[in-house]
């Protein structure tokens, strides 16, 4: 197993893989114009699909859902087939860097935590043609809510993502890539840790025994431990961010 694949398995049976909630995605929801039944909703690096599995209970619409690691995949599966909204998820098993849906088929592209992974101005970029025009796309993206953050923060985030900027800084590039801006909110602080950095933290000392003689996954398992610490020590100076904008 490399680092990526122990990584992978440390964070699997979450209920998220990253920070949100129930009641930020339905805010989000709220900013955008729900198109008619026949609408289409794409939901990049979906993970284990809680924002999925809301979306479509919230719009009645149908969610293409795709993302890169197939366990996260089956977990949704059993989310949506829980929840009684399978018919309308299609699970799509697939990078977002190879996504190759027809162009303007979706009325919504969402993405929960994962926008970072193609860079946030690439990706505005890159999945515009997807949207159909007067279409939305509303993501969480890593934001600094103060520009000058203590060093330690600041160097932190600088090596995770080096692009990691301002609401103002990202609601430029949202204008630059030529987006209406439709609103934007900070993520609650609860949306770190109840359904992620909590369950996380708490199955560490297990993956700790599991991995005791895997020196790579103790490595792993420290660089969670201090993203944990850094954002108990610094959260007010950086957070999600929930954009949603519109392609004219
Ligand atoms: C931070 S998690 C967010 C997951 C989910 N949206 C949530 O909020 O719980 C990022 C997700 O992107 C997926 N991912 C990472 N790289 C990817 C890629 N190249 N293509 C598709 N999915 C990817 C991961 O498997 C993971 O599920």
């Amino acid at each position: 197993m490399n680092e990526f694949e122990i990584f992978l398995d440390i964070q699997q049976g979450l209920p998220r893989q990253g920070p949100g909630d129930r009641e930020s995605t339905l805010r989000a929801l709220s900013l955008v114009s729900l198109p008619a039944e026949s609408g289409a909703i794409l939901d990049v690096g979906c993970g284990p699909g809680m924002q999925t599995v809301e979306l479509a209970k919230a719009t009645g619409l149908r969610i293409t859902a795709l993302d890169f690691h197939r366990p996260f995949l089956e977990q949704l599966g059993a989310l949506a087939r829980s929840a009684g909204v399978e018919d309308r998820i299609q699970i799509v098993h697939g990078s977002m860097f190879e996504m190759d849906f027809p162009e303007k088929s979706f009325d919504i592209i969402w993405a929960e935590g994962s926008i970072y992974i193609a860079g946030f101005e690439k990706a505005l970029g890159d999945w515009k043609r997807f949207l159909r025009d007067g279409a939305f796309l509303a993501a969480t993206h890593i934001t600094w809510f103060d520009e000058n953050p203590p060093e330690e923060i600041r160097d932190f985030w600088e090596a995770e993502y080096p692009e990691i900027t301002t609401i103002e800084g990202n609601l430029g590039i949202i204008e630059r890539s030529g987006y209406r801006i439709k609103g934007h909110f900070p993520l609650p602080d609860p949306s770190w840790w109840d359904d992620y950095y909590a369950p996380l933290e708490a199955k560490l000392p297990a993956s700790r025994e599991k991995y005791k003689d895997v020196p790579e996954a103790q490595g792993v398992i420290g660089a969670i431990e201090r993203e944990i610490e850094m954002h108990r020590n610094y959260s007010a100076y950086y957070g999600y961010v929930f954009y949603v904008m519109q392609k004219p």
